[in-house]
């Protein structure tokens, strides 16, 4: 089938080539000459595990082309939107303007197909209601919509794009409309819903841009709950590893999502969790949703902690102390800065007048050619550490976590360590001499 893509960030890019992997004939379409360039030439414009193999083999095979002019998304009966959706500057709801910016562009170039009118299928995180608002415009030019989300995890993209753990199709009320867009979805997801029985869940456009907040508000909420129980371990001396490993065999409440750290970030949960207050609270259901107040105070307060215990660690004076920050991306396995954790812990003790040193094996690259930082970029953790009077861990990338606390034991100025993920071995680090501190635990 023909296929277009608009936005190749994160999720398009990734969706473009997963659907070519899947035998389609796919255009990506993205504002940004310079990224639509790199990806032409089949190379990833940022890190993410078996990208560039997926990208590689489908532009040289010639079923996956990128372009900046919306024209050519002709001849293909399927567009998939998938811009970001991030939060405002000054308010929590979601800046919309690249949206409605794809959509506006896409319009005019919206035209049926042999096989029937054009489906347009929503993919972007979007406040409840949106949906409604852009099928009118897509019916008005003869398409059809359906909102589609996606539930992907920077790290594990690409596998979570071709085998998903569920699908949702939220489907227009008029069943002739509904009907056409089924079919157009499941034919691009043929091998999906056929060869792998992946269930797919058929809704309306509220259910489904619904389903994608809650889902990532339960996320968030199972995050800070485990949070908020390592600051009463805290309080009492408990271990909140050995907590969250005991309620964990409950299967009612599992093992996922109970590591308890320095919190979440990225380029969703954040900005998913206050966009969706701030819809409610357009609702007149903001009651509804306040425990995400908290859950987001509590994970603002983690960030805090780690500060405070940084600053207790270095004598109540960050000002000309060196402080190793291994990790800057907002988890493993991605350079994906957003609302990193990391990244956050390092400005503020930078601006407290520590000199840090940041260490990232992915996003320290892109860091270094930014010039708006003032701390230094090392190269390795060992180059980092060398010197400081403090270590953080704040990403868990393996490569921190496979550190010999003995082999570098000399490098430091102050052998003390703040374990942000609680991944490292306590034991291991004390017994060669570390002052190790973690989170929620003794
Ligand atoms: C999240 C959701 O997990 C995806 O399902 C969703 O599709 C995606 O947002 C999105 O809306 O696009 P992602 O942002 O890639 O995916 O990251 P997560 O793996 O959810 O991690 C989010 C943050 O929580 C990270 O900073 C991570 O370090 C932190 N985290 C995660 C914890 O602090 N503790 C945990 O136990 C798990």
């Amino acid at each position: 089938m023909q296929i277009s893509v608009i936005g190749c960030g994160y999720l398009g890019a990734v969706h473009a080539a997963s659907m070519a992997e899947l035998g389609h004939d796919v255009v990506g379409i993205d504002v940004d000459e310079a990224k639509v360039a790199v990806l032409s030439a089949g190379r990833a414009p940022f890190h993410e595990p078996g990208f560039d193999e997926l990208l590689e083999r489908n532009v040289s095979a010639g079923r996956l082309r990128f372009s900046t002019d919306f024209a050519d998304v002709a001849g293909a009966r399927v567009h998939f939107i998938g811009v970001g959706t991030p939060q405002q500057a000054g308010s929590y709801a979601a800046d919309l303007s690249q949206v409605n910016g794809a959509v506006a562009s896409l319009l005019p170039h919206l035209a049926p197909t042999a096989d029937g009118p054009a489906v347009v299928v929503g993919k972007s995180t979007v406040p409840v209601g949106t949906a409604a608002g852009i099928a009118a415009q897509v019916e008005a030019r003869g398409g059809v919509l359906v909102w589609n989300p996606e539930f992907l995890r920077e790290g594990f993209a690409v596998q979570d794009t071709i085998s998903p753990d569920r699908m949702v199709y939220g489907l227009p009320t008029d069943p002739d409309a509904a009907e056409t867009a089924r079919a157009a979805l499941d034919e691009v997801y043929d091998n999906l819903i056929n060869d792998q029985a992946i269930p797919r869940l058929l809704t309306d456009y509220a259910t489904a841009e619904l389903v994608k907040v809650a889902a990532n508000s339960f996320l968030a909420t199972k995050i800070s709950f485990i949070n908020a129980m390592a600051e009463l371990c805290e309080a009492t001396g408990a271990d909140v590893t050995q907590l969250a490993a005991a309620i964990g065999h409950d299967d009612r409440i599992g093992h996922k999502f109970l590591r308890a750290g320095v919190g979440f970030g990225g380029g969703c949960l954040p900005k998913d969790i206050r966009a969706f207050m701030a819809r409610a609270e357009e609702l007149g259901v903001d009651e509804a949703l306040g425990f995400l107040r908290e859950v987001d105070s509590i994970n603002d307060r983690r960030r805090d902690h780690v500060i405070t215990l940084a600053t207790d660690l270095l004598g109540g004076q960050p000002a000309g102390k060196k402080v190793a920050v291994l990790g800057a991306s907002f988890k493993p396995d991605t350079d994906d800065m957003r609302n990193s954790p990391a990244l956050d812990i390092a400005h503020r003790l930078n601006a407290a007048g520590a000199h840090v040193v940041v260490t990232d094996p992915q996003a320290g690259p892109i860091l270094a050619t930014q010039n708006h930082h003032d701390f230094t970029i090392a190269d390795t953790p060992e180059q980092a550490i060398t010197g400081a009077d403090l270590t953080l861990l704040l990403t868990e990338w393996r490569h921190f976590r496979d550190l010999d606390p003995a082999a570098i034991a000399d490098l430091p100025h102050q052998r003390a360590i703040i374990d942000g993920r609680n991944v490292l071995d306590p034991q291991q680090w004390r017994t060669a001499g570390w002052t190790y501190h973690a989170m929620g635990r003794p």
